[in-house]
């Protein structure tokens, strides 16, 4: 008997080639309309402003200064690396007439950036960290980027960016780009968490894994103990929870967004509370947190300032930050009840002193 000859291609791997990211998002959305169009072309230049990112780092080691420090500080009070600035101009650039976003606010500017050849056509703002972790830069380890889109409210006439200071729920869409070993895009419209790998041999960003869903649990606790002497008892006890039982194990990168993704993937809980010199904690609300948070809900993981849904903080400033407990629901919890419990005892022990 004759057996029918093999397919050349396989038609399966060839339809998972061409999932590039911006026919991803106009999937998303279901629809051409011009404003789909809009957030898929801003999803693009998401993506080109990746690959300028992820090019420059992979060569960074061999150019003439590319690394290193810069001798300022940013509006946080950092010092500021050669790369945070480059990653920083990308995204600008990237965006300079493109007729798709007003404003630019990042966590190396002081004051969001204006584009009004934009306006009125663009009403979008995008908010993002060009380089997060950058501690991580000079030593060739992961970095990454993110990113958080909303839709501009009234005339923004006094340029003090007013409307930016709502809650997390006002995002349109939230994501990061991970440079490792690949350079992984995630991001989401509010319709799920979706990744996409760079293929350096198309130059796309090809999809890799769709609605992804955050385990329930996981073994990985993700925090820098060397704040350990800084932290409210709560955390302390926390930690020395985590120690004391089995089932847990630690890692910590120095960069949220690697430190994260592993979470995303695997479960576990990452945080960075408020400390003795930070009581707000390190992370900025609307460039780390923010966008994590509803990256995390849309997998169906929790986010919270220890207290409160990270998603329905309202920022004071554009430069705010705010503690982070981020992860798998079951693992979030827990700390949130070391949190609960040492709140109520210390309210307990006030009320007999008072009495
Ligand atoms: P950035 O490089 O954008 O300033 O962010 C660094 C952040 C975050 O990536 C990381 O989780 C955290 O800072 C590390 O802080 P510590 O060094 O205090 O642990
Ligand atoms: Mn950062
Ligand atoms: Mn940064």
């Amino acid at each position: 008997m004759q057996h029918p000859e093999p397919p050349i291609v396989n038609e399966h791997s060839l339809d998972r080639d061409c999932t590039t990211l911006s026919r991803h998002v106009l999937q998303q959305l279901s629809s051409f309309n011009p404003e789909a169009q809009d957030i898929s072309a801003i999803m693009n230049r998401i993506a080109l402003a990746a690959k300028l990112v992820s090019r420059r780092l992979s060569k960074a080691g061999l150019m003439a200064g590319a690394l290193g420090f810069t001798g300022e500080t940013n509006v946080q009070g950092e010092s500021v690396k050669k790369m945070d600035i480059y990653a920083n101009e990308v995204f600008i650039s990237v965006f300079k007439q493109s007729g798709l976003v007003c404003r630019l606010a990042s966590e190396e500017m002081e004051k969001p950036y204006y584009i009004p050849e934009n306006c009125p056509v663009g009403r979008y703002t995008l908010l993002y960290d060009p380089i997060d972790g950058s501690s991580n830069v000079d030593i060739n380890l992961n970095v990454g980027s993110i990113f958080s889109l909303r839709q501009q409210q009234g005339e923004d006439l006094d340029g003090e960016a007013q409307d930016l200071l709502q809650s997390g729920d006002r995002q349109i869409a939230a994501g990061y780009v991970l440079y490792g070993p690949s350079t992984v895009l995630v991001y989401s419209l509010g319709k799920g968490v979706h990744s996409f790998i760079l293929d350096p041999s198309l130059g796309e960003f090809i999809l890799a894994g769709e609605n992804i869903k955050i385990p329930h649990h996981g073994p990985v606790y993700s925090v820098n103990e060397g704040n350990y002497w800084q932290w409210n008892e709560s955390i302390r006890e926390y930690i020395r929870y985590v120690h004391r039982h089995e089932g847990y194990t630690a890692r910590y990168s120095g960069a949220l967004v690697g430190d994260f993704h592993r979470i995303l993937l695997q479960g576990g809980v990452f945080l960075y509370p408020g400390t003795v010199q930070k009581p707000e904690g390190k992370l900025r609300l609307l460039y780390e947190s923010s966008p994590l948070a509803f990256l995390t809900e849309q997998a169906g993981g929790k986010a919270s300032t220890g207290e409160q849904r990270i998603l329905d903080v309202i920022p004071d400033k554009l430069h705010a930050r705010t503690p982070l407990v981020i992860g798998s629901t079951k693992d979030v919890e827990l700390v949130e009840s070391f949190i609960q419990d040492w709140t109520r005892r210390q309210l307990e022990t006030e009320s007999v002193t008072v009495s």
